[in-house]
């Protein structure tokens, strides 16, 4: 039984997937653990409540980013997290946390990256004017939207494409790639050669 912890900043629709998908089934031997935030008013933390998954709230504000992570996996180990979600949680992770959880960190970025890391991905792409974006799901490493790939999907642009429209289609698609995604760290029929994660 792996034991997921997700970390969020806002509305927590990756997470709701990810619960659903474990309450249902598709994310076999798995249980979500925790839901921690670092913003109290995160959505999020409210739909996980409704779910009956015990949630955490730490403030980054005025705290050093290492020990605010320390927290936080204080918090993760206490509830014996064995593989850790970013679901929209709109903070960098200190090196100290990336090395305290290797390979078993998950973030999910809405476009194919490389393409459009950081802030605003969903405009960065419709911006430069791509025909093809997307999501991906990969392991966490030190540089931001970086680490090792686990999962892709592609999502079209289309003409009338606005940031709005364009981001409700791929958020469709990241519900369903960050479950294959989870479901594949849980199940450990990977290995990981360099950057490439091959399943077994
Ligand atoms: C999602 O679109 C996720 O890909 C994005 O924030 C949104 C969170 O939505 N994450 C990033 O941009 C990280 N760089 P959610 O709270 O409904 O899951």
């Amino acid at each position: 039984m792996k034991r997921i912890g997700v970390l969020i900043s806002g509305r927590g629709s990756n997470m709701t997937a990810i619960a659903e998908a474990v309450r249902d089934g598709r994310i076999p031997n798995a249980e979500v653990a925790v839901v921690i935030s670092n913003i109290e008013t995160a959505a999020g933390l409210e739909r996980a409540r409704g779910f009956g998954i015990p949630t955490f709230f730490h403030s980054h504000r005025g705290c050093a980013r290492e020990a605010h992570d320390r927290a936080m996996a204080a918090e993760l180990r206490r509830h014996e997290v064995d593989v850790v979600c970013l679901a929209g949680y709109m903070r960098l992770l200190s090196p100290w946390f990336i090395r305290e959880f290797e390979h078993r960190i998950l973030n999910i970025h809405p476009s194919l990256l490389p393409a459009f890391p950081g802030l605003d991905a969903q405009k960065q792409a419709l911006d430069y004017g791509v025909k093809f974006t997307g999501c991906t799901v990969h392991l966490v490493d030190e540089e931001l939207d970086h680490g090792p790939i686990v999962k892709q999907a592609v999502v079209p642009v289309l003409n009338g494409d606005t940031a709005e429209t364009l981001s409700a289609r791929i958020l469709a698609e990241e519900h369903k790639t960050y479950i294959e995604a989870v479901a594949l760290l849980a199940s450990g029929n990977f290995k990981i050669e360099g950057r490439r994660v091959i399943e077994l």
